[in-house]
């Protein structure tokens, strides 16, 4: 499907739309979720929660979002975290220097070259202004896209929205450890909205200005990055990299990516593996993934080693998540700053030192509309077209819709039957009784419903129902009351098939 196609699913089923949009003066960046958009989010957080954090044994936790100005001089986000900016002086409209320059020439350049380097390249490719094309921009200026805020009556307390929801697990990393009696490795994971200043947020979803995030923060001993428990279970399974300078994804075993230095450690395989493993079973196929390893210019400041866990949608790859080597720098930098020390003792050594940390910082939001781009299909049955999301059914908004066929002869009141048992087995399903069932099927294959039962007249006499299949379109006739081991199997046999492993 095109590249306008899922804005356009999104907009005419409210699964998302731009917030406040009644309003011209709503800045652009915010987004609001629609009930069938909130619950595929919704779904892909727990599910994140149970086949990633819970299967790991990670702990998660829910922090503040306002934190003062003290954590960001010490994480180094109020020095470090600028985009460079470049102003049109007759225009007056402000561009992201490292955008303007790729649209432009259609090279890739690293927002951290230094702002005389972006002039010289603005000169060298004679850049016009976008807007009102002239050839007049001003020093190229760095651009902190932190949100301040002021709290209290005084206004004198100076805080930041949160740039990252990372920063309350380096915070409490001390507290946890103690009081939840943890050892390393440890895991600490997160999800939330962060903020950021974007200059200029842009397709939708994809650069917003509030960021729904998943993140994990896995604290190791960098002595012992190379002792992993699970090894066995992953050492065979192939990473899909691409590495600096090379212009095609290749794939290497976690064993391999190690021995040959592809990798850092152990540790960084086994998390790529998971993180791999972890979209696959979401629902991203294979070979549209690809893990891109990042030069030392094109990384986060506080990233010693990054891979940018990417997929190739209908609008080129985009990046889900990153995984990042944050060697020891948040957990000292926080220790410096606030004097309360987070070094943990070697028991075998008995010498202080600060836990390392490898990030997987995953964008949710990213990761919806990249999930309902690989999903949106359309397909042509005889002379009709249809348009199906095929998702994973633990995330498609309703697992099931309920549907009588008609609305009498005591069809609704048997369909409402077979509505409530299901709600009471705790099935994710709805009841819809207007409007044919072709549309009605339509509807729900249009936002993912991941199969549609119909009680029809036969359902009165024999007490079965029709199953039909979102993806196939294939039909079953089922015994109500075999309804929930139906349904649950049907969802299980989605998992087996060869691409999801
Ligand atoms: N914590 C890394 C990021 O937000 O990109």
């Amino acid at each position: 499907m095109g590249k306008d196609d899922v804005v356009n699913l999104a907009l005419r089923r409210s699964l998302f739309f731009p917030s406040a949009e009644i309003y011209s003066s709503a800045p652009s960046g915010f987004w609001d979720f629609g009930p069938f958009g909130h619950r595929i989010r919704r779904k892909i957080v727990d599910f994140w929660r149970k086949e990633f954090v819970e299967k790991e044994g990670f702990l998660e936790i829910s922090g503040a979002q306002i934190l003062p100005r003290d954590v960001f001089k010490a994480s180094g986000h109020l020095d470090n975290f600028n985009d460079p900016v470049v102003r049109c002086r007759k225009c007056q409209s402000v561009f992201r220097a490292d955008q303007l320059i790729s649209e432009a020439t259609s090279a890739v350049v690293p927002e951290s070259i230094s702002t005389p380097e972006f002039d010289a390249l603005i000169k060298k490719h004679k850049l016009r202004c976008p807007s009102c094309k002239a050839i007049d921009f001003d020093e190229t200026k760095k651009f902190n896209m932190m949100m301040k805020l002021d709290i209290g009556a005084t206004g004198k307390q100076e805080a930041y929205l949160r740039p990252e929801t990372c920063q309350s697990i380096f915070l409490a990393f001390d507290r946890l450890y103690k009081t939840m009696r943890q050892q390393l490795p440890l895991g600490i994971a997160q999800s939330g909205a962060s903020f950021r200043n974007e200059i200029s947020p842009r397709n939708t979803l994809l650069r917003e200005r509030e960021l729904g995030q998943m993140e994990i923060e896995v604290f190791f001993n960098p002595l012992k990055e190379n002792e992993v428990e699970k090894w066995e279970s992953v050492k065979d399974y192939k990473l899909r990299l691409l590495r600096l300078k090379e212009k095609n994804v290749k794939e290497y075993s976690c064993m391999e990516s190690v021995d040959k230095k592809i990798v850092s450690s152990r540790l960084v395989a086994y998390l790529l593996c998971r993180t791999q493993q972890f979209y696959a079973k979401l629902g991203v196929p294979l070979p549209l993934m690809r893990f891109r390893e990042l030069e030392q210019e094109a990384r986060a400041f506080y990233a010693k080693e990054t891979w940018d866990f990417e997929v190739e949608t209908s609008l080129g790859w985009v990046e889900l998540a990153a995984c990042n080597h944050r060697s020891d720098y948040d957990l000292k930098s926080h220790s410096a700053v606030s004097k309360h020390d987070h070094q943990i003792k070697d028991l075998e050594t008995g010498k202080e030192f600060f836990p390392n940390v490898f990030e997987i910082s995953a964008g949710l939001d990213r990761s919806l509309f990249v999930l309902l781009d690989v999903s949106l299909k359309k397909e042509k049955r005889g002379p009709e077209e249809r348009i199906f999301l095929s998702l994973n059914p633990s995330i498609a908004p309703y697992v099931a819709g309920v549907f009588p066929l008609v609305n009498k002869d005591g069809l609704n009141e048997k369909a409402r039957e077979v509505f409530g048992l299901l709600k009471d087995e705790d099935f994710d399903v709805f009841f819809d009784d207007k409007g044919s069932i072709g549309k009605r099927y339509a509807r729900g294959d249009e936002i993912g419903v991941f199969g549609g039962i119909t009680v029809d007249y036969d359902s009165m006499k024999d007490g079965t129902v029709t199953f039909r299949f979102r993806d196939s379109m294939a039909q079953e006739r089922v015994k109500i009351a075999d309804l929930p081991v139906f349904l649950k199997k049907a969802v299980k046999d989605y998992f087996s098939t060869p691409m999801r492993k």
